[in-house]
């Protein structure tokens, strides 16, 4: 039985569509103020959550998520005050996902924030939960997957697994925010790194602030 069935169904092919992938790294207000602004460009998306990335949720932002995959989608709805029926979160398993097949035609993942873990195992091809899988699908179809990894300092081996996605076309967005706009705010901070996310998604970005215009 598909575990995601109880939600809402998979928007139509005349949706866009985008997978929004939360690990384990610090910096989960970028995820969730991407997930906002994404919702408000009336944009469909599937989220995945690993299971590091409850735990630097509820750490980071003191948001506690359920087990359940539609109660999840309910909370994080709840939380960020935006439309449930935009969203679907899946378990880390459901392999009946539409992210985990080629064929379900999703064209855009990005991966926020992204471990040093998920990085590696997606540089190898493990594809053992649905975040890996969904990443292996959009590479092997080769579609946009952008990654912004959060690390400080960073080895060879994530500089290596950084270079080797890079060079497949993988779109890396480090989270680190520049200060040449003046940022007065926490929010003035994480929405420059967002607003570069949602300019390589090719979305409709009217908020974002451009250098030199
Ligand atoms: C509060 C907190 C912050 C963390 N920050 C980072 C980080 O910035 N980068 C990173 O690679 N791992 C970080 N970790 C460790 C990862 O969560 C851990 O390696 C985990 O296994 C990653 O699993 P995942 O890739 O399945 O999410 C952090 C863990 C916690 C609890």
């Amino acid at each position: 039985m598909n575990p995601s069935a109880a939600q809402t169904p998979p928007p139509t092919a005349d949706r866009q569509a985008v997978i929004v992938a939360i690990t384990g790294a610090s910096g989960a207000a970028y995820a969730l103020r991407l997930i906002q602004r994404l919702a408000q460009s009336n944009v469909f998306q599937h989220i995945l959550l690993s299971d590091a990335s409850r735990v630097v949720l509820k750490q980071e932002v003191d948001l506690s998520l359920p087990e359940n995959t539609a109660a999840t989608t309910q909370a994080l709805a709840h939380h960020l005050n935006i439309d449930a029926t935009s969203m679907r979160c899946y378990s880390l398993k459901d392999w009946f996902s539409p992210t985990a097949s080629g064929s379900a035609g999703i064209k855009k993942m990005i991966i926020v924030p992204c471990s040093m873990g998920t990085l590696a195992r997606i540089a190898s091809g493990m594809s053992d939960n649905l975040i890996e899988r969904a990443a292996d699908v959009i590479l092997k179809e080769r579609r946009q997957l952008i990654i912004v990894p959060r690390e400080t300092p960073l080895s060879s081996i994530h500089l290596e697994n950084m270079l080797k996605l890079s060079n497949m076309g993988v779109h890396i967005i480090p989270a680190m925010p520049g200060f040449y706009h003046q940022p007065k705010t926490l929010d003035d901070i994480i929405n420059f790194l967002v607003d570069r996310m949602l300019d390589h998604l090719e979305l409709s970005n009217p908020e974002a602030q451009k250098w030199g215009m």
